[in-house]
């Protein structure tokens, strides 16, 4: 399951539900309140959801305490991933101090981490994805992953999180970028700012990203291009989309190596 309470507080539940793995977040450093409601809006025709929440999380601190007060979960041989990202606030130039902050902290709690740049609610947040940009970045957290795993005796896996709205160039310089700096796999994808298949619906022209059944074509693409480059054995984390078992086949069917369920 994708994260369903950015504060950590479902786990335990969502663990008794059966699923094989659990991700929590996004968290920021510091707490912010996120963008004014209203921020969420049902697209029933479509099975789709907009959203526009912009991280709205109690910030770190609280984040871990709730994550360590659901520690069962992880006793049991639950698989927790904590996904973190940047305040709004956080000038885009900086963003790598807030990924650094929220890599330490959630490092000791977590099974793998999620480095979330593909949030269509922060501002520029999108623009880490693209080359330079995404090189520096991996490169830190890469840089202060082996400094952790030797302080902690122990080796999170980094995951990275995508748009959907990537062409294959993009798609395929993201692959070697994430190859190039040792990050162990990929989750595709975040919502879509794409409108297309929600045109004329109410609501369709709200701010945010887009997610259900219509980015479930979009984001297998992005899944088969980036299994395309990255070859088999690399973790691909399919989401987008997902309302049914079939659903969950076609990720696979795609390149995905597992598979998560949010909107559906
Ligand atoms: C999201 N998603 C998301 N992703 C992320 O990495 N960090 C986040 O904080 C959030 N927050 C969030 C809130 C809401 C209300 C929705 C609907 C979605 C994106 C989500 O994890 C997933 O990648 C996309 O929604 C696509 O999958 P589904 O929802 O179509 O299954």
């Amino acid at each position: 399951a994708a994260g369903l309470d950015k504060n950590g507080r479902c786990i335990d539940g969502l663990g008794a539900m059966g699923f094989g793995f659990i991700e929590v977040g996004t968290v920021t450093p510091k707490g912010q309140p996120g963008n004014p409601k209203p921020r969420m809006f049902r697209l029933p025709a479509k099975d789709a959801l907009i959203n526009r929440l912009g991280f709205n999380n109690e910030g770190l601190p609280a984040f871990l305490a709730n994550v360590q007060r659901a520690r069962s979960f992880r006793a049991a041989g639950g698989i927790l991933g904590l996904n973190i990202g940047k305040n709004a606030a956080t000038p885009i130039e900086d963003a790598a101090s807030d990924y650094l902050a929220g890599l330490d902290g959630v490092y000791p709690h977590a099974d793998y981490v999620t480095v979330n740049i593909s949030s269509p609610n922060t501002k520029n947040l999108r623009a880490l994805q693209s080359d330079a940009a995404l090189d520096a970045l991996l490169g830190a957290l890469q840089q202060r992953r082996q400094q952790l795993a030797a302080q902690h005796g122990r080796q999170v896996p980094l995951f990275v999180k995508i748009a959907p709205d990537l062409d294959l160039p993009q798609v395929g310089v993201i692959a070697a970028t994430l190859r190039h700096n040792g990050i162990d796999g990929v989750i595709a994808t975040n919502t879509t700012i794409a409108r297309d298949a929600v045109a004329g619906l109410p609501h369709a022209e709200e701010a945010g990203g887009l997610s259900g059944r219509p980015v479930f074509d979009a984001s297998n693409r992005v899944i088969a291009q980036l299994r395309d480059a990255l070859g088999a054995g690399y973790p691909i984390i399919g989401v987008g989309g997902v309302l049914s078992g079939r659903d969950a086949q076609a990720k696979i069917a795609a390149g995905a190596t597992l598979v998560q369920v949010y909107t559906g």
